[in-house]
């Protein structure tokens, strides 16, 4: 019996700008379950919601509607978030700190103390090749090593659930297979990993399941193994193109211009 790690139910987000007060529909209707121990890639267009539906997961941003539940609770909720790994988008990191510095610091956020404290701080900087620069401030890393500290950091509770939007942007091939590596490891330990990416072929090697956006619909889902098996499409590429062309023709030959710029009633 599977048990469902993430579960979201027609969830809808609208952001509304300060200015004019305008609503930008980012998620219309999103259903998505994500299974323990299952590896999900969320695809999609620049623009398609991908981030906001990871915020939204966190709690970082509050639906409009919907229902959303990780690991059995609200999203938020302080016993979730405490089985939960976070590499954002675009990491935030204390300049003058060092990269052991900075893992002292979020591993003291998460309770973690004394020799264990140093020990699961080596253990991680291991893991993601940075022992070596483990005295230098963050300021001099490059970005792919600032990516490296990101996952160190998004693992130092050990979490059951790893949201990673977009590990591999900006990395050398070198980087890349790292993370990559980092991730099938996770994978094999039994947990469950929620990513955003665009390196299909990385996804392709990661993900269990695949979910595409287009626009802030799931436009299509499916495993990984039926995908680039099934007989309709070579490789994920071929059926992420065929699956987002065919929704942009849908959408031009509407003339919709929801749901990127909804204006509603008593909004302003
Ligand atoms: N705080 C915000 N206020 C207004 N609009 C926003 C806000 N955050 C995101 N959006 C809009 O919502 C849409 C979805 O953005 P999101 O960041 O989720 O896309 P994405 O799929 O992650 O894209 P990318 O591949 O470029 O990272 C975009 O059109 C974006 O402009
Ligand atoms: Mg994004």
């Amino acid at each position: 019996m599977t048990e469902p790690v993430i579960h979201v139910h027609g969830l809808v987000k609208d952001h509304v700008s300060n200015f004019l007060r305008k609503r930008f529909r980012a998620l219309d209707g999103l259903n998505l379950t994500v299974q323990k121990g299952e590896t999900f890639g969320l695809l999609g267009p620049n623009g398609a919601g991908k981030t906001t539906t990871q915020k939204l997961l966190l709690g970082l941003l509050k639906p409009t509607s919907g229902v959303v539940q990780v690991l059995g609770h609200e999203p938020g909720d302080h016993r979730a978030l405490a089985r939960i790994g976070f590499l954002p988008e675009n990491p935030y990191f204390y300049a003058y700190l060092t990269a052991y510095e900075f893992l002292d610091f979020f591993a003291a956020l998460f309770d973690i103390h004394g020799a264990r404290r140093k020990e699961r701080i080596a253990e991680l900087l291991k893991l993601v090749n940075l022992t070596e620069a483990r005295d230098r401030p963050v300021r001099k890393f490059s970005k792919g090593m600032m990516q490296r500290l990101g996952v160190a950091q998004a693992l130092l509770n050990d979490p059951d659930l790893v949201f990673f939007d977009e590990p591999n942007s900006g990395l050398d091939p070198i980087g890349r297979r790292d993370i990559r590596n980092i991730m099938l490891s996770l994978k094999e330990q039994g947990k469950t990993i929620f990513f955003n990416s665009h390196m299909l072929p990385d996804v392709r090697d990661i993900c269990d399941r695949v979910g595409v956006l287009h626009r802030g619909k799931l436009i299509g889902e499916g495993t990984v193994d039926e995908i680039c098996s099934g007989g309709n499409y070579q490789d994920l590429e071929e059926y992420f193109m065929t699956l987002i062309n065919a929704a942009e023709d849908e959408y031009r030959k509407t003339g919709n211009v929801t749901p990127y710029h909804i204006e509603r009633e008593g909004v302003r």
